[in-house]
């Protein structure tokens, strides 16, 4: 490795990562609170060795031009690697690497809170106290959907989506799963989880929850055709990405009463204005992508980075790697 290699991180990570990165490298942290605008971010990166990068910032052929030809990683802080141009680091021969595993459980957590608040419409409620309206305990007031026993769709059966079928197991839901390949029959049957088409889900579930990367495949995979094919007075939730899910249809799906509610923890773009229909909709409740975002998970999200900007730096294989698109 190099004597002392140069790192550029894009903005404040847990201090557990940055400790293991100072203990190998000279580190330069971004320490606004808003992404380094492209022109900053072009300059810093000139000359670094590693790059440990967030999802908010777009790593592209520019990008790694202006880093220039030393650029010997980039560890994205996040499991999503959608913000990376994979292609253009691997025709550089520069490795990616990026954080699963560590996420997962609160990912799906966060799933299922989404899923849970809209069923039962949470945060209408909480403004009815909040707004002094609570006069009297009422037979039909508030009234939500019934979780239990209902069926949930899982769309991406990866670590995430099996974490949330687990979950569902847990409130007597019954589970089908959509996915490019089917699970071991084992998976199947430890989860009491159905492979089903995307129509055959999309039409069955009264929870669809969307745990598919972003790709050209999956962009607008919930458009206006798929969310007419989905029951009606069903509950939309997306903790994967923002562009997954045609907004301007979801809205109409919201308006029009068809769907029952939404949740959203991704939208598209990031961050969504509060004047966004979905935001201002009654039925759809948006958080700010906060899936990952507990202290404990963080944590492991910064260790795991560090640990692959530093394989890279030293030439070795990235403990997590992403991989390379086939050319
Ligand atoms: C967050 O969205 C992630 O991909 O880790």
């Amino acid at each position: 490795m190099i004597e002392r290699p140069l790192v550029l991180v894009t903005r404040q990570i847990p201090e557990v990562g940055l400790a293991l990165l100072r203990e190998v490298a000279v580190v330069d942290v971004w320490d606004g609170d808003l992404p380094p605008p492209r022109d900053e971010l072009l300059q810093r990166v000139a000359g670094v060795h590693g790059l440990l990068a967030l999802l908010t910032d777009r790593v592209d052929d520019e990008l790694l031009d202006a880093a220039g030809p030393q650029l010997k990683v980039v560890s994205n802080f996040a499991v999503g690697y959608d913000n990376v141009d994979v292609a253009a680091c691997a025709r550089r021969g520069i490795p990616v690497g990026n954080t699963p595993g560590v996420l997962t459980e609160a990912t799906a957590d966060l799933a299922f809170t989404l899923l849970l608040a809209v069923a039962r419409r949470i945060p209408e409620a909480n403004a009815y106290v909040r707004d002094d309206r609570w006069l009297t305990w009422g037979p039909l007031l508030l009234l939500g959907r019934e979780v239990s026993g209902a069926t949930l769709g899982v769309v991406g059966f990866g670590r995430i989506g099996r974490e949330v079928a687990r979950r569902a197991g847990g409130f007597g839901m019954r589970v089908l799963y959509y996915d490019s390949s089917r699970a071991p029959e084992a998976v199947e049957t430890e989860l009491a989880a159905t492979f089903a088409s995307f129509d055959d889900l999309l039409a069955q579930s009264d929870f669809v929850s969307l745990h598919v990367s972003l790709s050209a495949e999956t962009r607008h995979l919930i458009d206006a055709a798929a969310l007419a094919r989905m029951k009606p007075g069903a509950v939309l939730i997306n903790t994967s990405r923002g562009p997954v899910v045609d907004q301007a249809a979801l809205t109409d799906a919201l308006r029009s009463g068809h769907l029952w509610g939404a949740g959203l923890d991704v939208t598209d773009p990031e961050p969504m204005r509060a004047a966004d229909p979905l935001v201002t909709l009654p039925n759809c409740l948006v958080v700010p992508h906060v899936a990952s975002a507990t202290e404990r998970t963080r944590d492991r999200m910064a260790e795991k980075a560090a640990r692959n900007l530093i394989a890279g730096l030293r030439g070795e294989p990235l403990p997590d790697p992403v991989p390379a698109p086939s050319t």
